[in-house]
């Protein structure tokens, strides 16, 4: 009886143990993206793009490390695309890593997918973006891994605060016509009009700050 007892306390004691190396339970981590067109202002003129939930960037996935991350991305757009994760090691879910015709066909206009996939053994700022064409140019976010909460933490002292900063590049015609101008001709691609941070054109450009103010 005593011994059996023994036992059941030492179960215990491992349970009690392992709650608290694994720390918090990973979560479900789950967005709706919806892609679609949209008019914003970008040095000093109206253009129309493709982006997530009318934002460009569009917003900061943030998960810790062993989350499981779910997104559906709803196609409104005329576009053909896909969603890739970058930099996230598809772990026994290389179906949701998204390269168009590599791992998955398109999602067509009007249709919708859904990308699950597991952070695990990962941490870090990584982003997301579309990964069809030049769609990249205006479909991407931050997609940050964060270390597990209580697990070992910050490998550096905590961070007074953190700003997720998105380099981008901007161009005044449509992404796709300047791809496909470049493949049809040989020529080089256009430069950009502008290099972005966070989607707005710095300081040193017309209409700086007025992103997406019509
Ligand atoms: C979209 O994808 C479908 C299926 O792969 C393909 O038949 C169609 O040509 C694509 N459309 C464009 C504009 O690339
Ligand atoms: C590329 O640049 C040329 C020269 O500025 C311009 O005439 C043309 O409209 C641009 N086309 C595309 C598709 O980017």
């Amino acid at each position: 009886m005593g011994r059996r007892l023994g036992v059941v306390v030492v179960l215990a004691q491992a349970f009690a143990l392992l709650l608290a190396v694994g720390g918090a339970r990973a979560a479900v981590v789950e967005h709706t993206f919806h892609v679609g067109n949209l008019v914003i202002r970008q040095l000093c003129r109206e253009q129309v793009v493709v982006a997530v939930n009318g934002k460009v960037p569009g917003e900061t996935i943030v998960a810790h490390e062993g989350d499981t991350v779910i997104v559906h991305v709803v196609n409104d757009s005329p576009r053909n695309l896909s969603m890739h994760w970058h930099g996230v090691f598809q772990l026994l879910s290389a179906w949701a890593d998204g390269p168009l015709y590599v791992t998955q066909c398109p999602i067509l206009p009007g249709q919708s997918y859904t990308y699950k996939f597991d952070v695990v053994g990962q941490e870090g700022t990584l982003w997301w973006h579309a990964h069809a064409s030049w769609l990249r140019a205006t479909v991407y976010g931050a997609l940050i891994v964060l270390p597990r909460s209580g697990g070992r933490g910050y490998p550096f002292p905590q961070p007074f605060a953190e700003v997720p900063i998105m380099l981008g590049e901007w161009w005044n015609e449509d992404v796709v016509a300047v791809e496909f101008a470049s493949l049809a001709t040989g020529n080089v691609p256009n430069i950009s009009n502008a290099y972005t941070i966070n989607g707005n054109p710095g300081d040193l450009y017309p209409c700086s700050g007025q992103q997406g103010k019509l």
